[in-house]
């Protein structure tokens, strides 16, 4: 259980590691889907650090937009059930829409937002995590473009946050408690 006593721990990934990493899965990304119609999906909130970050390392034209998915449940695990609080705006059909996520934790989210977006006929879609904790995977989620895979520990950082808070650090930590 997390108490209000809660600490930042040490830095995991400095903004400069998670950079060059957002440079590498750019350059993939742009090689991947040359010539093709791509969508950046933005999940918010706490993707909106690695989108900035990513989108600027990807060479070939590129539409974005933003989706927001709450699950219901405690603060610090998502329960399973999954409800989007905020639509995405542009027509997806026959555009190859690539997820752009925070964190895949138990996948549940994603399973959900997967499945959410077939239903408007896209060409494909694709997972770009900027960590990923596999340890704790329930759904079958596996990402197409990783940042970092992170141990069992309590992110915070770079646009994670426990409570609404810490998503401004300009690094990636955990909880430390
Ligand atoms: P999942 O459905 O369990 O994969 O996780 C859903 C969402 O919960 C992630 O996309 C994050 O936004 C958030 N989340 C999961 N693990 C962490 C964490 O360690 N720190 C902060 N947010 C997290
Ligand atoms: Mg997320």
């Amino acid at each position: 259980m997390l108490t209000n006593k809660e600490t930042v721990g040490r830095v995991l990934f400095t903004e400069e590691m998670i950079r060059q990493r957002a440079h590498e899965l750019g350059e993939q990304i742009s090689r991947d889907y040359a010539g093709e119609p791509l969508v950046l999906l933005c999940t918010l909130k706490g993707s909106v650090v690695w989108m900035g970050d990513l989108m600027k390392e990807i060479t070939i034209d590129t539409e974005i937009d933003f989706i927001s998915a709450s699950s219901y449940g405690s603060s610090t695990s998502s329960s399973g059930v999954v409800k989007i609080s905020k639509d995405v705006k542009m027509d997806l059909f026959q555009k190859n829409v690539l997820i752009v996520e925070d964190i895949v934790d138990t996948g549940n989210t994603l399973a959900f937002m997967r499945d959410y977006l077939k239903e408007r006929n896209p060409k494909s879609v694709k997972i770009c995590t900027m960590l990923d904790k596999p340890s704790r995977r329930t759904a079958d989620v596996v990402p197409d473009y990783i940042g970092f895979t992170v141990d069992d520990l309590f992110i915070i950082g770079y646009g994670l946050d426990f409570d609404q808070k810490y998503r401004n650090l300009p690094y990636v930590s955990y909880l430390d408690h």
